[in-house]
């Protein structure tokens, strides 16, 4: 069903040539670049207060960046008049938003209830619970042990095999829910192509007790068959060549090349090409995460995935999470230059999440051309960067506080800790205000006026999980619908494959 979005000319507008962008950058010019956090702070004491804002379990403070009143009544018309409401309607409803490639785009549709009518007519979306179901019995069969490795021995080793989306989500969640493993399982991962982690692990692993998950969408990727094929040699060594059968499961679209490899039918599991592989945790390629932590648990996952889709369709612009963060990142991006963007969660549980967001954010916003074809005519997506806690503090703090460039940050922020609690707010602290002793000497001086956001919530359950990760899926969304480029196609990897497989052997 076409909409606003959809229907958009060809010829629509560049971001530049909205009247929103032009008063943000006389905004920008003559009230906002030269304005100090701390005295945004000293005139509104109620400011902390007031910038702040609640998603489901995320509590996001705002408060420590450069905007007024006026910066965020502008970002919001932006959004507004670049048809961010519409296209989110557009995406929900099973569009064909990915122009480039011509697809749908609902990795929504893989968390939502069948009540929230999510492009029901779309081929594959009932098939989704089928999948789903599929996946818990066959969850349920491997902790009973009503299946087992060939030998008769309970598998409890999960090898997720994959690489980019088909390796970063499992493995930066299944470390984010390590609490939640179920007593004796255990999960590891292989996705570099150069073959020693597969050899470091197989050094220690159990071929009986051993269950590869390959995970590929669409199971040619060199790195993924490579290791997928070195497992299977390894399987056959140990055991035997029937061994393949127990041993090897799989989570793809590409049915031929599962035949090929020898993977049984029933240990398969589907998902649809709307399902962008940097989208796909929620999908059958959750498949090892759910092996390890249990149905319920990766269930709840979604569920906060959920939980974030319903405020981000539902929440007005100016109090809509995720439009918030992009919005915030065009204004430093576009307005003050700034070129890259830190992730710095105080909860070591996250230490893969800025791994995995750099994927979600430049695969999806490292474009310079539009959707029409046109050459963008503003900067796209910033560096992401960053690493977890008080290990980043003492490591590259340093630049942040007192080097050249401006790195916005976004904090995330566990409160089951008071010792990175109270760490966290005070870095937060000391790059916004700085220190305004006179008498210092320079290299001593912490100039502040660094900005940034922290994202807050109680614990990392399996449902914060889902909201935060949903957070930065809609947030790399809506300023892709902004710039006007496409957030889910990545023809900018393919010429160093091809380059790479024309060099092979
Ligand atoms: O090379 C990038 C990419 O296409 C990612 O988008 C994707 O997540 C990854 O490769 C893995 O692809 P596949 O799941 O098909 O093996």
């Amino acid at each position: 069903m076409a909409n606003a979005y959809t229907n958009r000319k060809l010829s629509a507008r560049y971001p530049t040539d909205l009247p929103a962008w032009k008063k943000l950058e006389k905004h920008f010019g003559d009230d906002m670049r030269e304005r100090q956090l701390r005295d945004l702070f000293l005139r509104d004491k109620k400011r902390a207060q007031k910038l702040k804002l609640q998603a489901g379990d995320l509590a996001l403070d705002y408060s420590k960046n450069h905007l007024n009143s006026t910066t965020t009544k502008l970002l919001a018309q932006l959004a507004k008049q670049a048809d961010v409401p519409a296209a989110i309607e557009a995406m929900f409803a099973g569009d064909e938003i990915n122009k480039t490639e011509g697809r749908s785009v609902l990795h929504v549709a893989l968390r939502a209830k069948i009540a929230d009518s999510v492009a029901h007519d779309t081929p594959g979306i009932t098939e989704v619970w089928e999948v789903l179901t599929k996946m818990e019995s066959f969850v349920e069969d491997v902790h009973s042990g009503r299946i087992k490795g060939s030998t008769g021995k309970r598998l409890t080793d999960i090898v997720n095999i994959g690489i980019g989306g088909s390796d970063l989500g499992p493995v930066m969640a299944s470390r984010a829910l390590r609490t939640y493993w179920k007593e004796d399982m255990r999960f590891h991962s292989v996705s570099n192509v150069d073959g020693t982690q597969l050899a470091d692990l197989t050094r220690e692993l159990d071929a009986e007790t051993t269950l590869f998950v390959i995970c590929s969408k669409t199971f040619t990727t060199l790195e993924t068959m490579t290791n997928a094929r070195a497992a299977r040699a390894w399987v056959v060594e140990q055991l035997d060549e029937v061994a393949v059968q127990y041993h090897f499961v799989a989570a793809s679209t590409n049915h031929e090349a599962m035949d090929e490899f020898g993977i049984r039918t029933d240990f398969r599991f589907g998902f649809w090409n709307w399902v962008g592989g940097r989208y796909s945790l929620w999908s059958a390629v959750g498949l090892s995460l759910a092996l390890v932590v249990g149905m319920d648990v990766f269930k709840a996952v979604l569920s906060g995935g959920r939980r974030m889709d319903l405020h981000f369709r539902q929440a007005p612009l100016g109090e809509n999470m995720p439009v918030l963060l992009a919005l915030i990142g065009i204004w430093y991006n576009n307005f003050f230059s700034a070129k890259s963007q830190a992730i710095l969660p105080y909860d070591n549980r996250l230490d893969r999440f800025p791994a995995y967001l750099q994927q979600l954010q430049m695969e999806s916003s490292g474009k310079s051309v539009r959707m029409d074809g046109k050459k963008v005519r503003c900067d796209t997506g910033m560096v992401i960067w960053g690493e977890a806690g008080n290990n980043a503090q003492h490591s590259f703090y340093q630049l942040l506080h007192q080097g050249t460039r401006l790195v916005p940050v976004d904090f995330l922020l566990s409160e089951s800790s008071d010792l990175a609690t109270a760490n966290c707010e005070a870095q937060a602290e000391a790059l916004m205000a700085g220190t305004t002793d006179e008498d210092i000497e320079p290299h001593r001086v912490h100039a502040g006026n660094k900005p940034s956001n922290t994202i807050h919530y109680e614990n990392l359950t399996p449902e914060v999980l889902g909201q935060l990760i949903a957070l930065y899926e809609h947030k790399v969304f809506a300023e892709g619908v902004i710039w006007g480029i496409n957030s889910f196609d990545q023809w900018g990897v393919e010429l160093g494959k091809k380059l790479a497989a024309a060099r092979l052997p």
